[in-house]
């Protein structure tokens, strides 16, 4: 199983640790990224990726290791501490660098088959949408399944943690870790995910920009299920 965490943040606190957590758990091969270290480019809105080609970006080079890492994975987990209610601003500027990939403009087909995580710590609140922050994109990017794991930990460290929330978080690690394993290679999109694909496909799609309607017909998008 390869694993790729990218790490909304730079340090090696809680959530890094609950992240190692599951890393752990599910075994494999993990490559990790850490935010800003390995990307910490803002978008211009030059908006040449979403309308033209992603290779036009200005920090296309910079974010090729981490696209291709991410599309050789089976798992994707996303890890970010709440910062004033949301995820950190690196991993907000991370997944703004992906708007080209949406499923509204040219989505890559292995990600229907993957599986992500997001995790997120808060010392006490904003978990629930900071973890929406990345589901939105994880839907929009189409991938197959997603699991959730937020926790206000009360605490400035894992180990401050009390143990009912350190039990309370290991059941929840292993919990994921035992629904990513059981479904391994067999990943099937949520229907939620299904409907969308084939409603934008029949209805959208045909009034979209020409690189768009491209993409989906050199990829054969417009004509089979990538599931
Ligand atoms: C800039 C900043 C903003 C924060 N905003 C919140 C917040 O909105 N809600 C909250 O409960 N904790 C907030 N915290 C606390 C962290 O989310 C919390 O301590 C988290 O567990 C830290 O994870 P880490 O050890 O991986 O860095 C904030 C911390 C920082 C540094």
């Amino acid at each position: 199983m390869k694993i790729v965490v990218i790490n909304g943040q730079a340090h090696k606190g809680t959530t890094h640790h609950i992240a190692h957590m599951l890393t752990d758990a599910l075994g494999g091969e993990v490559t990790e990224f850490f935010l800003p270290r390995d990307f910490g480019a803002f978008c211009i809105g030059c908006a040449q990726c979403i309308h033209k080609d992603e290779a036009l970006c200005p920090h296309a080079e910079a974010l090729a290791p981490i696209t291709a890492a991410m599309d050789a994975a089976d798992v994707l987990i996303f890890a970010s501490p709440v910062y004033v209610y949301h995820v950190t601003g690196q991993m907000k500027a991370f997944l703004d660098h992906y708007g080209w990939r949406w499923i509204i403009h040219r989505p890559e087909p292995a990600m229907f088959k993957k599986q992500a995580v997001v995790l997120t710590t808060a010392a006490g609140a904003g978990m629930k949408s900071a973890i929406k922050d990345v589901r939105d994109s994880l839907f929009f990017w189409g991938v197959g399944r997603v699991y959730t794991f937020g926790i206000a930990t009360h605490a400035d460290r894992y180990t401050h943690m009390t143990e009912k929330k350190r039990r309370q978080t290991e059941r929840a690690v292993s919990k994921i870790a035992a629904k990513i394993k059981g479904t391994e290679g067999r990943v099937k999109p949520a229907l939620k995910t299904r409907l969308f694909f084939r409603f934008y496909r029949r209805v959208i799609l045909p009034h979209m920009q020409a690189s768009d309607q491209t993409y989906w017909a050199k990829t054969g998008l417009d004509r089979c299920v990538p599931w």
